[in-house]
């Protein structure tokens, strides 16, 4: 029996991973959230691997509120940054195999075609610096670790694009949505089976190796949006908006679509279309 420990557990991908964990018998799970292991105690992080004995380490916590981190800079520095290297240090120190999560906003959005692993990071926003200040202390304190970068993560839990767009749907009869900013959504359900069947397989290598994981398909916000209206029968008529007439405190990638080449081929992964995906949610949902 393998033993995982998952940090960050009660937000979207640690609920996900919950939800799968009946059909992984081979791996005991731990699950931790910030009331149980806060990973900006460096000290009760060492402390909580070295009693575990985890073989594997899923980190899905993290500072996640992009608008609020270009004010509050010093935690989400410290959830997303300094908190990853205690952690990353830790695994090290302790034999733990470390899954870090990243994401699509390390890029500035600038690309004319999908963004491959070894793209030059260049964030245009605070959270993205920090989550790309994260994937560095991975990669100079992890001896062995995978950091996946994920895009538009949304869930039948937690907050989420989604969920706001079924809220506001049923309150307004019209809504104004970006039609300039372009990439991927992606179920956090279809993420967490990817890195539960990653974690059974024996094809993961030493070192630190950075893939990319999205929902198959390429669409905007506009599109998005329109689809969650169709799909749930919200009638609620979507219009398209430019970002600048939708000002948000944090810079945003237009073009932040990730390839996932890379992940296809190393570990055989099928990944799902996004409207099967949300065609899914929205059913969980409606029998929530
Ligand atoms: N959401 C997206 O659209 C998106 C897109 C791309 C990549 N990602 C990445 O994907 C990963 C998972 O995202 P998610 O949407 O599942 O995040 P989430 O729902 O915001 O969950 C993050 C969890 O981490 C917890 N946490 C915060 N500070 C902590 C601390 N000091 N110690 C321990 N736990 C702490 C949070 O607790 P509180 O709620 O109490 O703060 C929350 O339960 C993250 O690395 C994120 O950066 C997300």
């Amino acid at each position: 029996m393998k033993e995982i420990l998952v940090t960050g557990s009660n937000g979207q991908l640690g609920s996900e991973i919950r939800q799968l964990e009946k059909q992984y018998p081979g791996f005991s799970f731990t699950y931790t959230d910030v009331d149980e292991l806060d990973l900006t105690d460096e000290k009760a992080v060492y402390d909580f691997l070295k009693n575990g004995q985890f073989d594997f380490c899923i980190n899905c916590a993290a500072y996640t509120a992009v608008d609020k981190a270009e004010d509050d800079r010093e935690l989400a520095r410290l959830i997303n940054a300094t908190a990853v290297e205690y952690l990353t240090k830790a695994c090290n120190a302790h034999n733990t195999y470390l899954v870090h999560i990243s994401t699509d906003y390390i890029f500035d959005g600038t690309n004319y075609r999908p963004y491959v692993e070894t793209d030059p990071p260049s964030p245009n926003s605070y959270y993205g610096l920090t989550k790309h200040e994260g994937e560095k202390a991975v990669e100079k304190f992890a001896g062995s670790s995978l950091i996946i970068r994920t895009a538009w993560l949304y869930s039948s839990f937690g907050n989420n694009f989604v969920k706001t767009m079924l809220r506001l749907g049923k309150e307004r009869d019209a809504l104004g949505v970006v039609v300039d900013q372009i990439g991927s959504p992606t179920y956090a359900g279809d993420l967490a089976r990817a890195i539960l069947d990653i974690l059974c397989g024996k094809k993961i290598k030493q070192g630190v190796e950075i893939y990319h994981y999205s929902n198959e398909g390429v669409i905007s916000w506009y599109d998005f949006a329109r689809a969650i209206m169709n799909e749930s029968g919200t009638d609620c008529k979507i219009n398209a908006i430019e970002s600048k007439d939708f000002p948000a405190k944090a810079n945003r990638p237009f073009y932040s679509v990730l390839n996932k080449t890379k992940i296809k081929k190393d570990f055989g992964l099928e990944i799902p279309y996004w409207l099967d995906s949300l065609k899914h949610v929205l059913g969980q949902l409606k029998n929530k």
